[in-house]
Order: structure tokens, then sequence, then C-alpha cells
């Protein structure tokens, strides 16, 4: 198991999303998906540092806090207010390049300025969790840092979410 990891804060996003890729599979190894999302959202934080990273998990008609790291967040959010709602909503992933641009934004913390949230789908397809980063620099997310994430999130969704049998 992996318990140290080093990112060159420096580098170029792409190098660090490639390391991500290569340290993810040797760390989320625990057969507790808690565990594993805890250092998934550990492991983007060192990576990257943004404001907040954390999981909610699907929890009936509302979303509930899981591990992150960052200050303390909402607990619960609500179906269909929220842009973690909207990546729940829409299984896809959203960027908010301004958070105090987007409907009904929840606003956790007055320093997000801007967001990127993306599903984590079970085995069927259907959305089990959202990962959500949010950072202190307006328009700090992009197509790119949505499809590595997206990526790297499917190819591990089986050891992030409860239920879901690990395969490999
Ligand atoms: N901003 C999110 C709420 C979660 S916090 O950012 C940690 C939203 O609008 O759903």
């Amino acid at each position: 198991m992996v318990t140290h990891s080093a990112f060159d804060l420096a580098s170029p996003r792409v190098k660090r999303y490639d390391q991500l890729d290569m340290q993810c599979p040797a760390l989320l190894i625990d057969p507790d998906p808690v565990a594993n999302q805890a250092n998934f959202a550990a492991l983007v934080h060192m990576a990257f540092r943004w404001h907040w990273v954390g999981f909610y998990t699907v929890d009936g008609d509302e979303l509930v806090l899981g591990p992150f790291q960052g200050p303390v967040a909402c607990t619960r959010l609500s179906r269909g207010k929220g842009v973690c709602a909207a990546a729940w909503n829409r299984n896809e992933a959203v960027i908010v390049a301004d958070v105090e641009a987007f409907p009904g934004h929840v606003a956790c913390s007055p320093e997000s300025r801007s967001e990127l949230v993306l599903p984590v789908r079970n085995a069927e397809g259907e959305v089990a969790a959202v990962f959500d980063l949010d950072s202190a620099s307006a328009g700090d997310f992009d197509a790119a840092d949505a499809a590595r994430l997206q990526s790297l999130l499917d190819a591990m969704s089986s050891r992030l979410l409860v239920g879901f049998e690990n395969r490999d």
C-alpha cells in the first residue's frame, strides 16, 4: 500500500493526474469503501490543494456528507438544489466557473469561487455518490479536469461505493 505520496505542486495538472492514475489503484485497496473514499479525497487534495474536495453519498432524496478534505461542510443536500444535486440529477459532471452565478448554489464556505462535481456511478450506471471539488479561485476547473477526474472515478468506483463488489 502507498503510504507516502509526494506531488510537485508546480508541475502541470496533466502530470499530477497521471500520478493520481498510477497511485490510486495501489492506494484504494481496502474492502471498506469509506476508507478508500477518505484516501481518495486526501490524495486529490495533496495533488491540487483545492479549497474543499470530498464525497456526498445518495441517501434517499438527499445527499449526505462523506469523507472530505477542507473546512466543515453542509451535512445534507436536497435533491434539486445546488451543484451537487445537479450532477446527481444529470448523471454528468457539472463545471461552475462562478458559484454566485449558479442558481441555487449551496454555499458551504464563503471562500468557494468555482466548483466541479462529478457523479460516482454504481454497476448499473446510476449515481450512488458525487465527488465535489471547490476552488477558492474563479474559473479553476475546465473540461480537461472533468474528463481526467471522471475517468479516474469510473475506474475506481467499485472500490469507492458501498455494496459495489470489488471486481479487480
Ligand atoms: N456547493 C455545493 C454544496 C457542497 S459544498 O460545496 C462542500 C452545492 O451547491 O451543491
